[in-house]
């Protein structure tokens, strides 16, 4: 097969000048015979492995098998290691760090010598960050996942991967578990490397990363210890030299229509709250806007389908059995927009048709949904003028609509002082208010929006309430957490003028978040506020401080997103002396 257009690779390599000379030697100074690869295309092999990311321990393993695929389709791999974003141990978030490795990735792609790419991503913000970083690039780009962990079990009883660990952690909190269970339960809960085994943020996103059409059909729920993988991973290395042969680029991919079948895909996952924050990142690289309003209007009409915690109550081993993803598109296949084209070179409706669900207790007939729609809800008012996001498929429906008094948290660090206070004046009709936990008021947008229900609560059987942050939750998280409110409090929104005792309206179904407060006091109040010190005077949190945009563009920087289709392009590599 013969390339359609010269290999990028060859401004470096062809050529009988010194500057080549230098390039080809550096080749055969890792021992790669220039000869019999030359002309051939290079595939970077970009490994997020880490053994600070449990999550991705197993893609080294995965990479020597795209490195298979890659050699047996006539390219030549080199593999490279970017930042990798550990969920587990990243604090204040991985969150913070998004931006940074995505651009990690992008300069990468853009200044070596690298005519297709193979994304090795896992943990949940490893995915977005690199297709971000790759759409940024334009290159022929696919994507792979370790997969998720296998399940554990306690007690007969089979745990998912921090949804469960939250639950139980109630109970210890509550008195019903006793300190020896619960560290029995660390033993359980997690017994193999991989990605969470629930439909949170990181089996959501490589399913969007699928339903976009940037990986190969039924790959992303396959177990990260099942040989199926492997062989994936092996066939996705084949893929991508034909990929490059075909200039099949990731913007033929990533379309304005796949972003939509992206979104429906969502919703039928009732998958997690960060996908919308990175969906429209991921769109913003390429100069796609997209709205809540737009999002709410998917949502509207798309089932919810997939019966996984913590929407639901498998895990991802059942998901998979049931048919995965393309399962999940053959049954939103009347509201796809069908002709999107995939790394296969295939259509999505030609990879969705005829694909239905395995098994109806996990993934429903589009006919038969666990909810007829909604399974995220998007919300406005003056509270949230610019938007927040509600995981309805994870609340408690009666409190959707609801009105009750605010007990506000300054900040994260007086939450954990007073939560469990018995003092604390909470009620079940109370509604708890979390501020300063926003992208830059960290900084870094954590996961601090599943705001515990107070001690006094749980003794009392109270098990869920209102809680609204301008924070996310992890995508293993539940309950009637209003999340994502924007602008933030430390850029001054609304949420930061919030007083104990003020009245707050909730009205998922019409769409409202209000706080009750005459506009005359919020102006008094706003004259009298100030924005949080910063305590970051240099360095990347500074950087992430000055430039990261709000929840409702998608946190990435300012200076990252194009300004308009012309900064498309890639910058073309200046091949000389460095
Ligand atoms: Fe890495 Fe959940 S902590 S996937």
């Amino acid at each position: 097969m013969s390339a359609s257009k010269p290999l990028r690779s060859l401004q470096w390599f062809a050529g009988r000048d010194e500057l080549a000379l230098q390039n080809r030697s550096a080749l055969r100074s890792m021992g790669i015979d220039v000869d019999f690869y030359s002309g051939k295309p290079v595939i970077g092999i970009a490994n997020s492995w880490s053994e600070l990311n449990n999550c991705n321990l197993n893609l080294r393993e995965l990479a020597a098998a795209v490195k298979r695929g890659v050699i047996a389709a006539g390219g030549l791999p080199l593999e490279f290691p970017t930042i990798s974003l550990g969920e587990e141990f990243m604090k204040p978030s991985a969150m913070l760090y998004r931006n940074l490795m995505s651009m990690d990735v992008e300069e990468t792609l853009r200044s070596n010598p690298i005519d297709g790419v193979v994304l090795l991503c896992n943990c949940d913000k490893t995915t977005p960050a690199q297709l971000m970083g790759a759409a940024s690039i334009d290159l022929p780009t696919i994507q792979l996942n370790g997969g998720p962990r296998s399940v554990g079990n306690w007690r007969g009883q089979p745990v998912g991967s921090g949804t469960d660990m939250w639950r139980y952690w109630d109970d210890v909190r509550s008195g019903k578990m006793s300190q020896e269970q619960w560290n029995e339960l660390e033993q359980c809960i997690a017994c193999g490397v991989g990605a969470c085994n629930v439909m949170g943020t990181a089996s959501t996103m490589t399913a969007l990363s699928e339903a976009l059409g940037l990986m190969l059909p039924g790959v992303s729920s396959i177990g990260a210890s099942d040989a199926r993988r492997v062989a994936a991973a092996e066939a996705t290395g084949r893929r991508i030299v034909e990929m490059v042969h075909e200039d099949l680029r990731i913007s033929k991919i990533l379309t304005p229509a796949a972003f939509d079948n992206a979104i429906r895909t969502l919703m039928a996952l009732g998958g997690s709250t960060n996908a919308v924050v990175h969906l429209v990142a991921i769109a913003g690289r390429r100069n796609i806007d997209l709205t809540l309003d737009q999002f709410h209007e998917l949502a509207q009409s798309t089932p919810f389908l997939v019966n996984c915690s913590p929407s639901g109550t498998f895990l991802m081993d059942a998901f998979h059995a049931a048919g995965g993803v393309p399962a999940v598109l053959g049954e939103l296949l009347p509201l796809l927009h069908a002709e999107c084209l995939t790394v296969t070179g295939q259509t999505l409706g030609e990879i969705a048709a005829g694909k239905n669900s395995f098994n109806r207790d996990v993934i429903k007939a589009y006919d038969a949904p666990i909810l007829p729609n909604g399974s995220l809800s998007f919300l406005t008012g003056n509270l949230a003028p610019r938007g927040a996001v509600i995981k309805t498929s994870a609340t408690t429906p009666r409190l959707l609509q609801h009105r009750g008094p605010a007990i506000v948290f300054r900040n994260y660090e007086d939450m954990l002082a007073r939560i469990d206070d018995p003092e604390l004046p909470v009620t079940a009709d109370s509604v708890l208010v979390l501020q300063n936990a926003g992208p830059k008021g960290v900084p870094g947008f954590p996961e601090w929006g599943m705001i515990p229900v107070p001690q006094k609560l749980l003794e009392q059987g109270v098990t869920d309430i209102v809680r609204i942050s301008d924070s996310r939750m992890s995508g293993t998280s539940f309950g009637t957490v209003v999340l994502h409110v924007a602008p933030e409090s430390a850029a001054g929104g609304p949420l930061a003028l919030v007083s104990d005792g003020d009245e707050i309206e909730l009205n998922v179904a019409g769409r409202a978040l209000n706080l009750l407060v005459p506009e005359v006091e919020l102006d008094k109040r706003r004259a009298g506020w100030s924005p949080p010190a910063i305590e970051h005077r240099r360095g990347y949190p500074r950087l992430y401080i000055d430039h990261v945009l709000q929840a409702d563009e998608g946190c990435d920087f300012d200076f990252l997103r194009p300004r308009s289709d012309d900064d498309l392009p890639m910058v073309p590599p200046i091949v000389g002396r460095s």
